[in-house]
């Protein structure tokens, strides 16, 4: 009898030790392939991280390339605002121009007004 609880208890602790281990490992795979997507091709994904984002937030009023100007907004590519002019106008906006410092980080913010002086 005596063994038969010993056994019991032995596969009760084996089991308790094996389910919280292999959470950990799925855990430690997640936060190892998110981390490294994010630390890949910096240079490369920055330019692309900004198309993206205009694509998503500017196309509505600016279109895909910059020169739709829907509801008064400027044709991009003629624009002669500097990069520090931009950031100011994407993060507080600007009459029609909804501001984005709510919706966007301040580096997406970066990013995208570094890839409207790229559409010339
Ligand atoms: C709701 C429509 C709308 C959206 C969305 C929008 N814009 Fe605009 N944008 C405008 C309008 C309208 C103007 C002109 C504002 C003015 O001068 O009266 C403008 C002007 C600008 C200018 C200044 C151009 C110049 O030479 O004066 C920049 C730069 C700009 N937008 C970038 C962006 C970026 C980047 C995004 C996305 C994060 C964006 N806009 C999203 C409507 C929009």
């Amino acid at each position: 009898m005596a063994r038969i609880l010993i056994a019991l208890l032995f596969i009760a602790v084996s089991m308790m030790a094996c389910a919280p281990s292999s959470d950990k490992a799925s855990g430690s795979d997640d936060t190892a392939s998110s981390a490294s997507s994010s630390t890949s091709p910096d240079a490369e994904s920055a330019s692309e991280e900004g198309k993206k984002l205009f694509t998503q937030y500017c196309a509505v009023c600016h279109g895909p390339d910059g020169k739709l100007g829907l509801n008064g907004a400027k044709d991009l590519t003629l624009s002669e605002l500097t990069l520090e002019e931009r950031i100011e106008q994407v993060t507080h906006g600007k009459n029609v121009m909804v501001p984005f410092e709510n919706v966007l980080t301040k580096e997406q913010i970066e990013e995208v007004s570094k890839f409207t002086m790229t559409i010339k």
